[in-house]
């Protein structure tokens, strides 16, 4: 008796209001003008679809296929539990990447809010502003500029030590070694190649689960993400006590990486980030800092590896600038304007394969978009794929050509690997940087031929390759 008043009745009670809670949504919105699209089954929606589609490397056609099926202006869809409408095209790009702040915000799903808790893609509004504005203080192309010659020197190190004398690399793994220790160096001044081993297999870990469904169970991808996450901020906060001494003495330079400047710089109002916020936003920045241009420079060899007549005229632009410099002078800023080709390159890499094929947004109210009405809190979806893979935007999309970054470029909103508007990635100097000088020094030193030319990339949650990207190295004469 005692277990049915306090255990079974207030379960049925709470089943029972579930139950009426979703019959009233499902009437409340049969009597909107809601997208076109399907939701699937409840809570998983289409979910395992788009799964499965990311990890065989077809995104492009699930989004393609409803584009087409229902409407290729918006559709809607069920992901991880939420409802959502994918805006498509120009317009819907310009839409959401203007209205930040007015009818939409930025939204991640809730694993990536768990695991980044107080830093800056959990923010929204003045909070996001402020946030932006400090980490922007560090990561614009003014400051970045002194660190090209850091940069470079990383990149001929990295060179140095993983690939010469070698005949055969996995390109994927190796990328990570570089991309992990220049933003440890660049955000921590952190170069002990054992500490940053173990912060770097942390990182693994955390990457698998940033996009997961949120289980917090031992085994779950959640949960080594997690701990993961315990982890790194340990070892970070240990460097931020030293380094809060350190800059008290005057051993340790304001300005020497990101750690530094956030321990040293308010905001407009004053107010200095808490050391939670900065362990928060180092945990974001390392990881963003670090995987998105993984896969970037990976792709990059593959297109180079495939594409010789491509890679010659790399070769050449890069070996025009070698060429005004001293025999050992590390690039600088100047140095890295005149590779506009190989940013054409790179862009147009971006453009076929995004690293990151698109975001998320929150509907403020009930949005009106074309014809359609969009719940409050129904979640907004943009996808580079939508326009990178448009033939009226991109004429044959599927070719390799560079020259369509020449002169004024791609129309606005069409090209959006980095996103757009007030949210738009923040490490985009930074990426543009680490990746010229990686292929400043990488074609100088070799030419390469894919172990698997047709290797396919998998949205694992970045793009990567499924095999790793093997490839045969030639070194070639430009240096020693
Ligand atoms: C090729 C490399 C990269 C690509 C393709 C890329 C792409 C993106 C995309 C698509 C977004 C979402 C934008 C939106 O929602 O509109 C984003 C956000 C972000 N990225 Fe990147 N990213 C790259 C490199 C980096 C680097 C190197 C850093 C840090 C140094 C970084 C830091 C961030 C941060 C902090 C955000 C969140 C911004 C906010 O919420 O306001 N990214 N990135």
């Amino acid at each position: 008796m005692e277990m049915i008043k306090f255990i079974v009745l207030p379960t049925v009670l709470a089943l029972f209001v579930l139950f009426l809670h979703f019959i009233i949504r499902i009437i409340k919105l049969r009597k909107l003008n809601l997208p076109k699209g399907t939701l699937g089954l409840p809570i998983i929606g289409e979910t395992l679809e788009f799964f499965k589609a990311n990890l065989e490397g077809k995104q492009i056609r699930f989004i393609q296929e409803r584009m087409k099926k229902y409407d290729s202006r918006v559709f809607k869809t069920s992901l991880f539990g939420e409802n959502i409408a994918v805006f498509c095209g120009t317009a819907g790009n310009k839409f959401l990447f203007s209205n930040e702040n007015k009818n939409v915000q930025v939204w991640w799903p809730s694993s990536v809010k768990k695991l980044l808790r107080l830093s800056l893609v959990n923010k929204v509004g003045d909070e996001a502003k402020i946030t932006r504005r400090l980490l922007m203080s560090f990561l614009n192309p003014e400051t970045l500029r002194n660190y090209l010659p850091k940069m470079d020197r990383i990149a001929q190190h990295h060179i140095n030590t993983h690939w010469k004398g070698k005949e055969q690399v996995v390109v994927y793994p190796i990328i990570q070694l570089y991309t992990f220790e220049l933003a440890c160096c660049l955000f921590l001044s952190m170069e002990d190649p054992i500490q940053l081993s173990n912060l770097s297999s942390y990182f693994e870990e955390f990457l698998k689960g940033i996009i997961s469904f949120p289980i917090n169970f031992p085994g779950t991808r959640f949960h080594k993400a997690m701990k993961a996450a315990d982890a790194i901020k340990k070892e970070i906060k240990l460097i931020m006590k030293k380094r809060k001494v350190d800059l008290e003495e005057k051993k340790a330079s304001p300005t020497q990486d990101l750690l530094s400047h956030l321990l040293v710089t308010s905001d407009t109002s004053g107010r200095f980030m808490s050391e939670v916020e900065i362990l928060d936003n180092m945990l974001l920045l390392l990881f963003a800092g670090h995987d998105t241009s993984r896969s970037a420079i990976s792709l990059i060899m593959k297109y180079l590896g495939n594409l010789p007549e491509v890679y010659e005229q790399v070769l050449k632009e890069q070996l025009e600038i070698s060429q005004g410099k001293e025999e050992g002078e590390l690039l600088q800023w100047e140095d890295v304007q005149k590779m506009k080709y190989s940013w054409n390159v790179a862009s147009e890499v971006l453009r076929l394969s995004p690293p990151i094929n698109g975001a998320y947004r929150n509907a403020m109210k009930d949005l009106t978009y074309a014809d359609y009405t969009i719940p409050i809190d129904w979640k907004l979806h943009w996808n580079t794929r939508t326009t990178h893979m448009d033939p009226t935007l991109f004429t044959n999309p599927e070719k390799f050509d560079a020259s369509r970054f020449e002169g004024e470029g791609p129309i606005p909103y069409s090209y959006v690997p980095f996103g757009g508007g007030p949210r738009m990635c923040l490490g985009q100097e930074f990426a543009r940087l680490e990746i010229l000088v990686f292929m400043h020094n990488i074609v100088k030193r070799f030419k390469w031929d894919l172990v698997n030319p047709d290797e396919n990339f998998k949205y694992d949650p970045m793009l990567e390759p499924e095999k790793g990207l093997p490839i045969e190295l030639h070194p070639s004469h430009y240096t020693s």
